[in-house]
């Protein structure tokens, strides 16, 4: 059977379910469901904002989110800024400049991808408050990772309830390796099903994906461990590489990148690591600065210590055979 667009005929029960279940789950009181998390931040920005309007945005903030913004200033010509990473000072002398628009949006990862840092969201949402701005937070990496039951970003500051968007995806901590969604008040959904592009022209998310994902978040909520197995896991791992000598960047993220340098240098080690049975990512120019390749390690609440203490041992044979420590 085929499964069209939502509003031709591809909502499906297990479709309200979920939205219904992850808005619950990450604080808001509505969420939509998209075929990707790319596809929740595309259809996002073109649909809300206008040529008066203005984003701000974190200057490592995903390739998602940037084309979101990208594309709406093609198609609404909204006004764009971008702050320095995680630059209060910055995104406060960029609010002060939008006095004149009619909606300023801030917009940022909850996790950055290649850094692994949390955003300030605090400071965030008391600099929204104060300069009449809504906040949209992409939490791809932080949702099921941050917060004591997995709630993301907003849990970890105590802030459930007060992100006035958020997005993220169904497709990493969850698990299913594809969907994503929009969460926010529910008038922003309804408009979103009317007015967002890759809602009104792309088929729905599969509703047996769906079906994984509903069961995904209600595992999560049956077993609030798994997270601080999890948290446990990337704090042993990150203290663990530092004592061997290695620099990973500092953090609560299970994401611990080690900066290297130059790219073929991410590379050798990567290689080196996969043959000893070790699969770590290198990461070079243009995904992140020239000069600021790195390896990115993810943790999973699935390793056991047995696994980390033989990932331990690979980097501590490979970085010694290449000088690293
Ligand atoms: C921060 C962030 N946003 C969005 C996405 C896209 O998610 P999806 O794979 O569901 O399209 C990713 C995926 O890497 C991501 O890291």
């Amino acid at each position: 059977m085929p499964y069209p667009v939502r509003f031709i005929c591809g909502t499906f029960t297990i479709h309200r379910d979920l939205e219904a279940e992850l808005a619950r789950f990450v604080g808001c009181e509505s969420s939509l469901t998209y075929v990707s998390c790319w596809n929740a931040n595309e259809g996002l920005c073109p649909a809300i904002l206008g040529e008066q309007d203005i984003v701000i945005s974190d200057q490592l903030n995903h390739a998602s989110i940037i084309d979101s913004i990208r594309l709406a200033k093609t198609i609404t010509k909204c006004q764009t800024a971008v702050y320095k990473h995680s630059d209060m000072a910055d995104l406060a002398a960029k609010l002060k400049a939008a006095t004149g628009a009619r909606r300023r949006l801030i917009f940022t990862d909850g996790i950055f991808s290649m850094e692994g840092d949390i955003a300030r969201l605090p400071d965030i949402v008391a600099l929204a408050r104060q300069w009449d701005a809504v906040v949209a937070v992409d939490d791809s990496h932080a949702t099921g990772v941050l917060g004591n039951t997995g709630r993301g970003t907003a849990e970890h500051f105590g802030l459930l309830g007060q992100v006035d968007i958020i997005t993220s995806t169904l497709g990493k901590a969850l698990g299913g390796a594809a969907g994503g969604f929009t969460a926010g008040p529910a008038a922003l959904t309804d408009y979103l099903t009317q007015r967002s592009r890759p809602q009104l022209f792309s088929n729905a998310l599969p509703p047996t994906v769906a079906g994984s994902a509903l069961a995904a978040v209600k595992h999560l909520e049956r077993h609030p461990e798994l997270i601080t197995r999890l948290r446990e896991n990337a704090k042993y791992f990150r203290g663990q590489l530092s004592a061997l000598g290695f620099k990973p960047l500092p953090g609560d993220t299970p994401i611990v990148p080690v900066i290297l340098g130059e790219t073929a240098k991410a590379i050798q080690l990567s290689e080196l690591l996969l043959a000893e049975g070790v699969f770590v990512t290198g990461f070079g120019y243009p995904i992140v600065p020239q000069g600021h390749a790195r390896v990115r390690c993810q943790l999973s609440a699935a390793h056991t210590r047995d696994d980390l203490d033989f990932a331990l041992r690979a980097f501590r044979k490979v970085g010694r055979k290449i000088g690293l420590i």
